[in-house]
C-alpha cells in the first residue's frame, strides 16, 4: 500500500513536470506501460492472501485510473497549449490570392508537340494560323477538286450537320488550303495546325478526333525535291536528329503527284515493334505538289505559281514521341495518364 501512494505520488510529480507530449508518453509508457512501474507492483498482488488481495487490488486500481486521468489531463493540456501559440504565432492573410502551386495544370501532350512544330516551322519562315473545324463544304472537299462521289466525302467518314448539308466538321486541316491562297496570294508559307474529325468506329489506333499539322508552300518551280527537304527539316527540328523517311505513291485529289511518306519508327529504331506493325515503318503523312485545279481555284495562274503540301497526323507524331500505345488514352482526360507529361 505504502509502495501505491509512493507511486502514485511520484507519479504526479512526474506528470506535472512533462513539458511536452513526448516527455507526457514518456511517463505514460513508464508507469502504465506493459513493463512500467505498475504492471511489476500488480504481480506483487498475487503474493499476497486472499484477503488482503481483495483490499490492494482495488488500492491499485483506483491509483491506476487516478494517473491514467492526470496524464489525459495533462496532454489535454499541452495540446491546448500548444494551438494557443499556432493560433498567437501563425496568422493567415485572407486578403493574399490564392496559389495552389502544387495543383497547377500543364500542357496536353498534344499541345507539346504542336508547339514544337510551330516553333520549327516558324524558323523556316512558315506563319502559323488556325482555322474553322466547323467549315464548308467547299472549303472542305470542293475547292480541293474532291469531287461530290469521292468516297472521302462518305456520311461515314465525315460528320455533316444536320439540316446543312453544306456545312460539315472538318475532315481534314486541308480546309485551309485554298483559303490561305485567296487571303494571301502567292508567294505564301503557311503553317495549319488543328483538330480534325472522322465519323469512325473508335479503337487503338482509330480516334473520331485527333490533330493534324499540315504545311503548304507557294512559290515559283517548287519539285518533290523541295517537298522532301522541308519535311526532313520539319522533322530534324523536331528530333533533334535526320529521320529516315521514304516516299510511296498515293492518292489525294487535291495534289498531283501525291505521295504518301513513312518515317522509320522511333520507338524500336526501325528494328520492328507493335507500333509499327513489326515493319520498322509508321505512315506519317501525305503530300504531294499542289494540283493545278486548286490553284486556279485559289485563283492563281498554274502556269507561273506551284505548291507543295503535306499534311501530318500530329497526334500520331506524340504517341512516337511518348510511346504511347493507344490513341485513346489522349483524349481519355485520365489524371493518371496525364500528369505524367
Ligand atoms: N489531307 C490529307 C489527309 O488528311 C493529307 C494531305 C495533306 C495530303 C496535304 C496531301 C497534301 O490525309
Amino acid at each position: 500500500m505504502q509502495n501505491l501512494q509512493e507511486i502514485q505520488q511520484k507519479a504526479h510529480r512526474d506528470i506535472a513536470a512533462s513539458a511536452d507530449l513526448e516527455a507526457v508518453a514518456a511517463v505514460r509508457l513508464a508507469y502504465l506501460g506493459r513493463k512500467g512501474l505498475l504492471a511489476m507492483t500488480q504481480q506483487d498482488l498475487g503474493s499476497l492472501s486472499p484477503e488482503e488481495r481483495k483490499t490492494a487490488g482495488s488500492a491499485f486500481n483506483e491509483v491506476k485510473s487516478a494517473i491514467e486521468r492526470a496524464i489525459e489531463h495533462r496532454e489535454r493540456e499541452l495540446q491546448d497549449a500548444k494551438w494557443e501559440s499556432v493560433r498567437e504565432t501563425e496568422r493567415i492573410d485572407t486578403t493574399q490570392p490564392y496559389f495552389p502551386t502544387h495543383a497547377a495544370g500543364h500542357l496536353h501532350p498534344n499541345t507539346l508537340v504542336q508547339r514544337d512544330l510551330e516553333e520549327v516551322a516558324k524558323h523556316m519562315g512558315f506563319m502559323v494560323i488556325d482555322g474553322p473545324e466547323l467549315d464548308t463544304d467547299y472549303y472542305t472537299f470542293e475547292s480541293l477538286n474532291i469531287p461530290k462521289t469521292h468516297p472521302a466525302r462518305d456520311s461515314q467518314d465525315t460528320f455533316y450537320i444536320e439540316g446543312h448539308p453544306d456545312w460539315c466538321m472538318r475532315s481534314h486541316v486541308s480546309n485551309m488550303q485554298v483559303r490561305l491562297m485567296q487571303q494571301f496570294g502567292a508567294p505564301l508559307r503557311a503553317a495549319y495546325p488543328g483538330r480534325v474529325f472522322r465519323n469512325e468506329a473508335t479503337d487503338a489506333s482509330h480516334e473520331h478526333t485527333f490533330y493534324q499539322f499540315e504545311a503548304l508552300v507557294v512559290d515559283k518551280g517548287l519539285t518533290i525535291g523541295h517537298l522532301v527537304g522541308v519535311i526532313k527539316s520539319l522533322l530534324r527540328g523536331l528530333f533533334r536528329k535526320d529521320i529516315e523517311v521514304r516516299l510511296r505513291p498515293g492518292y489525294f485529289p487535291f495534289v498531283e503527284p501525291g505521295f504518301e511518306m513513312d518515317m522509320s519508327c522511333l520507338l524500336c529504331m526501325g528494328r520492328g515493334c507493335a507500333v509499327c506493325k513489326k515493319s520498322g515503318w509508321v505512315e506519317l503523312l501525305g503530300c504531294g505538289l499542289v494540283h493545278p485545279h486548286v490553284l486556279k481555284e485559289a485563283g492563281l495562274d498554274p502556269r507561273v505559281w506551284s505548291g507543295i503540301a503535306f499534311g501530318m497526323g500530329l497526334t500520331r507524331l506524340v504517341m512516337m514521341r511518348y510511346g504511347i500505345e493507344d490513341i485513346r488514352l489522349l483524349m481519355r482526360g485520365d489524371e493518371n495518364f496525364l500528369k505524367q507529361f
